[in-house]
């Protein structure tokens, strides 16, 4: 809400000094001296100037009376939002007039509407605290002063909940805007030619990629290729793209000829995965956001590019292949889900479903030792035994086939690196085929965003796992810092990885950004969560030769500390880390340092594998939508057992530092339908206004504005098949408290199924502070979209956000379920209308104010 100042309370100033003789007006240049000299003794040396202006021309009619001047009524407002400094002038014309602070904490005034308006952004405070601000103006008869003051509160959540939504449109609160930004497709650097959508169009490696996902902003100086942190107004935005809604990428959908598919459709899928850099800019202070077309740091890195490999696992016989024989160096990432960040300006991208992208034959097992041999055990422990790669939906093709393309250059391995079967007769050691291959994936790769002719590097210091991300704890000179990551897979666990270099405030200016990675990144020790029934919690580390890694463990015989790395899930097994449900993205509290990780759901909880950090296990019935409901008789509910709303969890290390090997922990959020039992399943007490299902992306407000200091506000994204029959998928917005400010309970978990007897069992609940009125949806995508990534200028003032995948069930193109971005703004989504593209969005306040506040 803005505040805009009636000239009510006038305060005026009359030091008698008024002269009233117009016709002995002084020379020109006197006037103009004497103006500056008073002017400069009214504000000199006062700081935050907003808007001093020298008005009147020569000769005019400035000896006027004594002015009567107004600062506007006394106002509360809270941290974030904008407040309007209205001047008034009577009595005469002013010759200058401005604003200046005179108490409360310093706040950057900037020029308003006219000369004698002024806005500001509230800093956010612990508690209410007065401002006081001066207006001043000056004529021939001397100067006159206005006090306000402007009373701040604590940030507090600054709009009234979204709807829940099925509509094919972005929607977010009244008083907020969305634009669109970067579609699929859209060209990043000026010889592509726009995106024509309609499956005709090539070149991928100069364009945006599908499926958006997790996004950094990073501040871009005036000067070009270098960072500035404070840079609210061009930047850097970062952002991976995890997958491809492969049937909109062609005109009639993918093809195959003979069974193998076209090498061109497979280069522009394979091209349309990896990530985007790309220059964005803002026309004027509070202008629109567009990005840079031609910008020399525009950069597409996908599935063919070049990279390094870091860390211990950096030349491992594990890594070598026919292409990378040495095993320091590969090419490609893939299915890059949530993101991170450093310090020192980099950008960190997640490989999360890379293991069904490639192709390996039944009978490679047998080929490579039988069952027990060491690289089937790992393979088979990553999801892809050759015989699971025959019941994957693409069978033993791989995800689309790529596997099987007949390159016109038969040099090429761009498609044969997608089959890790082992070639009968190549050497054993890897270099004379792809069997490899795999092992080059499922890491953390460090980007630097502002040398577009950097090679990337894989930093296996972290482990191989279904990388979510990997997000920092707060840096802290002389800390050594963490990064806090998720295995997205059913039963999977949540690591941290802690360098072994202590923070030097310094590095976060360095100019050898990828070597500051090295120094950080790449030695540390990697842990993995257990979490007990009491509410505690240990970092359990993956070293080797440490408890059970060593070569004796039985179930896998570990060999140095790079096959602790590579085989990360077989040590967390190892060491008894909690099995949770499917551990999503991270992010962390900057004012406290509390660690949240999304737990989406999980169908294969049941009630007797239930623990205290993931405690419930039921039925969920999806009412019948579309053609379900006409169907003769009308389909029943569908059924999902297990955990189909996830929740999620937070930690608290022990005393609040990153080198912490224990924490206490609790459950943040319980996701839920409103309509669901309070005792056993909305433990969280969700109603209209907040219930949400599968929690996936998550982030925290950045420490540089209101939103990110006190109190700061949690963002939640969904990414949900459970409650897609009320709503569409969602961004939710709070303030959350602390772990340990709710109770503990005791739920009891029932599944029934079609058939059978439901099965029973009880669990403990630690939930926290129920979320109630400081939890609230901010944001309905459109039909079939998951949200899904987001960061903010630094001032807060604007949010990014993805949308990924709308109308991504369409089995025709000729049947299309979502026109989304082309009728952002209501236009219903029409079967014959635009091609849905996956793409990021703008969000604004519209007075101009931190976005949630
Ligand atoms: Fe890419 Fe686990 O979501
Ligand atoms: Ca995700
Ligand atoms: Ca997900
Ligand atoms: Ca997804």
């Amino acid at each position: 809400m803005a505040f805009g100042f009636k000239l009510s309370s006038a305060w005026s100033y009359d030091d008698g000094d008024i002269e009233t003789n117009r016709s002995a007006n002084p020379h020109l240049s006197d006037l103009v001296a004497q103006r500056y000299s008073r002017r400069q003794a009214l504000f000199g040396g006062v700081s935050a100037i907003g808007a001093a202006t020298l008005l009147a021309g020569c000769g005019g009619d400035d000896d006027g009376p004594a002015l009567s001047v107004s600062a506007g009524d006394s106002v509360t407002t809270s941290g974030g939002r904008m407040v309007n400094l209205v001047g008034g002038v009577s009595g005469g014309t002013a010759t200058a007039s401005s604003w200046t602070q005179v108490s409360g904490p310093p706040v950057a005034l900037t020029p308003g509407a006219t000369g004698d308006t002024v806005a500001f952004s509230a800093p956010n405070v612990a508690s209410a605290t007065p401002l006081v601000f001066r207006f001043s103006a000056v004529n021939q008869a001397g100067p006159a002063n206005a006090d306000t003051t402007v009373t701040v509160n604590t940030a507090e959540l600054g709009f009234a909940a979204v709807a829940k939504s099925l509509a094919d449109t972005v929607t977010v609160p009244t008083g907020y805007s969305v634009t669109v930004l970067y579609r699929l497709g859209d060209p990043i650097n000026a010889a592509t030619s726009a995106y024509a959508n309609n499956g005709t169009d090539t070149g991928f490696s100069a364009r945006a990629g599908d499926h958006h996902d997790g996004m950094s902003y990073f501040g871009l100086a005036a000067s070009g290729a270098a960072p500035d942190p404070a840079n609210s107004a061009r930047g850097l935005l970062v952002l991976n793209h995890e997958n491809i809604t492969q049937l909109m990428l062609h005109a009639n959908g993918p093809t195959t000829v003979n069974g193998a598919r076209p090498e061109a459709e497979a280069l522009k899928e394979i091209e349309a995965h990896g990530v985007s850099v790309i220059e964005v800019s803002r026309a004027g202070a509070s202008g629109a956001w567009s990005y840079a077309q031609g910008s020399a740091l525009n950069r597409r890195i996908t599935p063919n590019t070049a990279m390094d490999i870091y860390g211990p696992a950096r030349g491992d016989a594990s890594l070598r292949t026919v292409f990378s024989p040495t095993g320091i160096a590969g090419r490609g990432t893939i299915n890059n889900c949530a993101n991170g960040y450093t310090p020192w300006n980099t950008y960190l991208t997640a490989e999360e479903n890379w293991t069904g992208y490639f192709r390996r034959t039944l009978g490679d097992a047998a080929a490579r030792g039988g069952p027990t041999a060491k690289v089937n055990v790992s393979l088979a422990r990553y999801g892809r035994s050759d015989a699971a790669t025959q019941a994957a939906p693409n069978g033993p093709q791989g995800n689309y086939g790529w596997a099987g393309v007949q390159a016109a250059d038969p040099a090429s391995t761009l498609f044969r690196k997608w089959n890790i079967t082992s070639v009968a007769g190549a050497p054993a050691d890897g270099t004379g085929d792809f069997r490899n291959e795999i092992f080059q994936y499922g890491w953390i790769v460090e980007i630097d965003p502002f040398n577009p002719a950097s090679t990337p590097r894989k930093r296996t210091a972290l482990g191989r796992m279904n990388h979510e991300g990997a997000w920092p704890g707060r840096f802290v000179a002389g800390t050594r810092p963490a990064w806090y990551m998720g295995d997205d897979a059913q039963n999977e666990y949540i690591y941290k990885f802690v360098s072994t270099a202590p923070w030097v405030a310094a590095d976060a200016t360095g100019t050898d950004r990828l070597a500051l990675g090295d120094k950080y990144l790449d030695a540390g020790t990697l842990y993995v969560a257990r979490f007990d029934a009491d509410g505690t919690g240990v970092w359990l580390p993956l070293v080797f030769g440490l408890g059970p890694l060593t070569a004796a463990n039985a179930a896998y015989s570990f060999s140095s500390q790079a096959d602790v790395l590579i085989n990360a899930r077989l040590a967390g097994d190892a060491l008894g880390a909690t099995r949770m449900d499917r551990p999503e993205w991270t992010a962390v509290n900057p004012a406290n340092g509390e660690m949240y990780c999304t737990l989406t759901n999980n169908s294969s909880r049941t009630t007797a594998n239930t623990n205290a950090s993931n405690p419930r296990a039921y039925t969920d019935l999806k009412r019948p939508t579309g053609d379900q409901v006409n169907a003769d008789p009308p389909s029943p509910p569908s059924r999902t057992n297990g955990n189909p709303n996830g929740q999620v969890i937070r930690l608290r290390e022990t005393g609040d530092t990153t080198e912490a090997t224990a924490f206490i922990w609790d459950v943040y959020a319980f996701g839920s339908g409103a309509d669901l039992n309070r005792d056993n399943i909305n433990l969280s007490g969700l109603d209209d206004t907040n219930d949400f299902s599968s929690p996936d992306g998550l982030w925290f407000s950045r420490a540089q504005n209101a939103g990110g200091t006190i109190n700061p506000l949690v963002w939640v994204q969904t990414d949900d098949g459970a409650y897609t029959d009320v709503t569409n998928c969602m961004m939710l917005l709070g303030q959350p408290g602390r772990v340990g400010d709710g109770t503990t309970r005791t739920i009891t978990n029932t599944i029934t199924p079609l058939t059978g007897a439901p099965t029973t069992g009880t669990a403990t609940a630690r939930v926290g502070a129920v979320p109630g009125t400081k939890l609230r949806r901010f944001l309905v995508g459109p039909v079939q979209c998951e949200i899904t990534g987001i960061d903010s200028t630094p001032d807060g003032r604007t949010v990014f956000v993805n949308i990924q995948h709308p109308g991504e069930e369409a089995t025709s193109v000729a049947t299309l379920a979502s026109n989304w971005p082309a009728n952002q703004g209501g236009a219903a989504p029409s079967p014959t209308g635009a091609r849905p593209r996956s793409a990021t969005i703008v969000i604004t306040k519209n007075d101009g104010a931190v976005v949630g506040l």
